[in-house]
């Protein structure tokens, strides 16, 4: 029998409007059914209610119950189900080697997919490898060619256990679900691109928000030299970088940095800390670095009542806390933001941060049982979207940079992402590697990791070397952050100069690659395919990709296997997707056959594994100051790179150009003609927004030629590809 995957792969070489067209038909058992016509190509085996989650079965035509289903495109199907039970979901059934993706950002064993897990849509809380992982959207993919969205907040579990089958129950007596086929030859690209219209899209970020970020956990503590005050602290930091002359766009205040217990719930800064926040910031702001303080919904009491804050006091006499939820525990309950008085005084007191210059939030919390569980989605989404519409309307839209660790799939078009509290070390970096990946799969596109780990127990926890391989990993992130301070910062003991010397090396590379991952981060807002991409989205038809856990595409440009086990050894994987070969970016003479294996050994930390594929299109370059005013008369660069290869005749790389920009994409297009003599690489440019440099990589070195500003044609001979 020809297998259901394989059927796949064959329709979505095709346009869809020559596939046959799709069939949902509900069977005499019950069973949705989505045939091509030919074959069933998803069994939505089960529909099912219960009074309780745990006591779910599947419907008949003897249950009471309103179910609608029909393609509202050729390539989508909604299924509407309403009964009189507390509890419907569905069980899709699949061959028994089918792998699931999505779901949670969370990598439970350490794995891209969902093998054996069950668990519900909310935080994960403490896990191996990384605690509060907690991005999240009910929707998964599988291996069997399509993707199935869950248009809900409410609370809900999946579960992957059975193999060959994937079910999902939620708390509410009416569910909207749909079913999601391939609809262009890129198949996995083109579910989450239709799943995110249905969702949502992330909102563009701005340049400063993709890093490098430095910051600490606790600014008030571990002070040098004349510091004083957790002002001077941050200040000292923004002089070792100057200094050292290590890129940066931004900073931001974790707690502690206000009054209250806890100091969180005066809406402030602790004038012991920050002497003149307004003044501070806008000092901040002037050397190149935006700004950003941590915030939650939460607030602490106090033992001595006259010391209570604002946020606690106002929540008890309107009675805006959730019940019984940490009323006086370690970390406080949290406002229920379904009221609409909570709702506006916490908004109006968050607009202080905006008022002196912050710049966005660290949104913390909301899954730590400040809360009962089933309101998680719902109140995290109030949240977030408050917290987006304080700095919207100071800023204006992709000004600001807020980000989560506890996110719901809607809430990607208010707030972007980091995974939460990673552990110092190899597992740390392991399981951050994989949850990036994971973020991708839910279109959480805009995603950074705390670089050396959260968790810092120790002196030279990071160990140097751990340190050494997540700042590699960082500078192919969507953002780079990088924790340091409290006895972890990098220029003062126990590190030493070769930290300081990776972290400049990789911190920069980040600055200088903003060209590229810009230009990805607004194709993840446009179109929700992001800019960490599983192997599979860009090698669907390779099946040797399905369980790569620590390699990725960063965009479609750059294949990253980051060193994530001690030694500097690995193996890579070269997959079978839209290139032949793969060419060592760095060193540019290293070349692999795509379908090949290759190890790697002793590899030093002042290193990293990065290729591109044949005809790879890399922009990048300098077209953002930040905190380098240590450059006389800076002035935006950018160069083009390219990789030119016979068996790739025509590459096009679409380049965001900037938000102020007439149009803010630009077509680079780049073609080989093989000549009987040489080869002639011809690029055509639209306007880049400044004059550009085309960087062409060949056999025997590089050629440069100038792009002028406007459109533009440029043509380079050489004898040789580099592939
Ligand atoms: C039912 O809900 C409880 C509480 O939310 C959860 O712990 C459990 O995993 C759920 N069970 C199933 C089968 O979904
Ligand atoms: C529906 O109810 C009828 C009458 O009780 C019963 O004969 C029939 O088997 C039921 N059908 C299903 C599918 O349970
Ligand atoms: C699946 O998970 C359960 C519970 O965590 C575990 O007991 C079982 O061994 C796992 N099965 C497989 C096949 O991994
Ligand atoms: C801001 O910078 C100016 C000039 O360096 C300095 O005099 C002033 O003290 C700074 N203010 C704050 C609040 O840091
Ligand atoms: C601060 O709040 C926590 C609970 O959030 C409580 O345990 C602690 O006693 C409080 N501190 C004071 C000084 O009241
Ligand atoms: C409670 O706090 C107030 C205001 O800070 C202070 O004046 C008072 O001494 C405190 N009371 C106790 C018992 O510590
Ligand atoms: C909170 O209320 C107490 C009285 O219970 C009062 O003494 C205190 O000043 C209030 N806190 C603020 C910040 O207003
Ligand atoms: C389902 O939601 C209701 C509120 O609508 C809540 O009372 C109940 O505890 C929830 N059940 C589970 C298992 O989460
Ligand atoms: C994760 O949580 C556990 C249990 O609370 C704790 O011991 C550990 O330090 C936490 N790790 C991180 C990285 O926060
Ligand atoms: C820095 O410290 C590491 C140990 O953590 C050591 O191996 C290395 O030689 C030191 N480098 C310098 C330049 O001192
Ligand atoms: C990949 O496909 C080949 C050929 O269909 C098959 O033999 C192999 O078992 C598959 N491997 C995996 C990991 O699915
Ligand atoms: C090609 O190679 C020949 C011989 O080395 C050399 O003379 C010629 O300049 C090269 N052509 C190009 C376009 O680099």
């Amino acid at each position: 029998m020809v297998s259901i995957r394989h059927l796949w792969s064959l329709s979505a070489l095709l346009p869809a409007s020559l596939c046959a067209k799709y069939e949902l038909t509900l069977t005499k058992s019950y069973a949705l059914q989505v045939s091509d016509g030919t074959n069933v190509v998803v069994d939505n085996s089960a529909i099912l209610s219960g009074r309780q989650n745990s006591t779910v079965s599947a419907i008949n035509r003897n249950t009471s119950h309103d179910l609608a289903f029909s393609f509202i495109s050729p390539t989508v199907a909604k299924i509407t189900l309403k009964t009189s039970d507390s509890f419907n979901g569905a069980r899709f059934t699949t061959a028994p080697n089918t792998l699931f993706y999505g779901v949670w950002e969370y990598p439970f064993n350490d794995r891209i997919d969902n093998k054996n897990v069950s668990y519900e849509l909310k935080g994960v809380g403490n896990n191996v490898g990384v605690n509060w992982s907690n991005a999240r959207a009910p929707f998964f993919i599988t291996s069997a060619g399509y993707g199935v969205y869950t248009d809900t907040l409410k609370m809900g579990s999946y579960d992957f256990t059975t193999p060959g089958q994937a079910q999902f129950i939620f708390n509410s007596s009416s569910i909207v679900y749909y079913i999601i086929l391939p609809k262009t030859d890129s198949p996995y690209k083109s579910i989450i691109e239709q799943y995110t219209a249905l969702s949502a899209r992330s909102e563009m970020p701005p340049i400063s928000g993709l890093g490098p970020t430095f910051w600490s956990d606790d600014f008030t503590l571990d002070f040098h030299g004349s510091v004083s005050n957790a002002q001077d602290n941050i200040q000292d930091v923004v002089d070792h970088l100057y200094y050292n002359q290590i890129r940066a766009t931004s900073t931001f205040a974790d707690r502690p940095y206000g009054t209250g217990n806890r100091s969180w719930g005066n809406f402030d800064f602790d004038p012991k800390q920050y002497p003149d926040p307004g003044g501070f910031i806008k000092n901040l702001t002037a050397y190149g670095f935006d700004v950003q303080v941590w915030i939650a919904n939460r607030a602490s009491a106090n033992t001595n009542l006259s010391q209570n804050t604002m946020l606690w006091n106002a929540s008890i006499e309107n009675g805006w806390f959730f019940d019984n939820y940490n009323p006086l525990g370690a970390l406080g309950p949290a406002l229920n933001l379904s009221i609409p008085t909570a709702y506006k005084y916490f908004k109006e007191h968050l607009n202080y941060f905006p008022s002196v210059g912050v710049k966005g939030y660290k949104i913390d919390r909301g899954e730590e049982g400040e809360m009962p569980d089933y309101v998680q989605n719902e109140q995290m989404t109030l949240f977030l979207q408050m917290a987006h519409d304080t700095m919207v309307e100071k800023w204006g839209p992709s000004k600001f940079y807020n980000f989560a660790r506890s996110a719901v799939d809607r809430s990607r078009a208010v707030t972007h992402i980091w995974n939460g509290d990673s552990y110092a070390d190899f597992t740390g970096l392991a399981y951050s590697v994989a949850s990036g990946i994971r973020s991708g799969l839910i279109s959480f596109g805009i995603w950074g990791s705390d670089t050396g780990g959260y968790a810092r127990p120790g002196a030279l926890t990071p160990t140097e070397e751990v340190w050494a391989r997540w700042m590699w990993f960082s500078a192919f992130s969507p953002v780079y952050e990088l924790m340091l301070g409290t006895n972890h910062t990098p220029w003062y003991p126990p590190y030493n100069q070769t930290t300081v010397e990776v972290m400049k090396t990789t911190a920069n590379l980040h600055a200088e690659l903003t060209p590229y991952i810009i230009s990805y981060a607004h194709q993840a807002h446009r179109t929700g395919i992001p800019i960490i991409r599983a192997l599979f989205l860009e090698a669907p038809d390779d099946n040797r990709t399905w369980a790569v856990n620590d390699q990725y595409f960063f965009g479609e440009h750059f294949l990253v296997a980051p060193i994530v086990t001690s030694g500097g050894s690995r193996s890579v994987y070269f997959p079978h997707g839209n290139t032949n070969k793969y060419l060592n970016y760095f060193q540019k003479k290293e070349v692999h056959d795509a379908g090949t294996t290759h190890n790697i050994s002793n590899l030093p930390i002042t290193a990293s594994p990065v290729y591109v594929p044949q005809g790879a299109i890399i922009p990048r370059g300098d077209i953002y100051q930040g905190n380098a005013k240590w450059i006389k008369d800076w002035r935006p660069s950018l160069t083009i790179e390219i990789f030119p290869s016979v068996e790739r005749g025509e590459v096009r790389f679409q380049y965001f150009v900037g938000e102020n920009a007439r149009r803010n994409v630009s077509e680079l297009k780049m073609t080989l003609y093989n000549g009987l003599f040489a080869k002639t690489m011809r690029l055509e440019y639209d306007d880049l927004g400044v004059e550009a440099t085309a960087l062409v990589w060949h056999k025997d070195g590089s050629k440069e030629v100038t792009l002028n500003r406007g459109a533009g044609i440029v043509e380079v001979e050489f004898n040789e590809t580099l592939f």
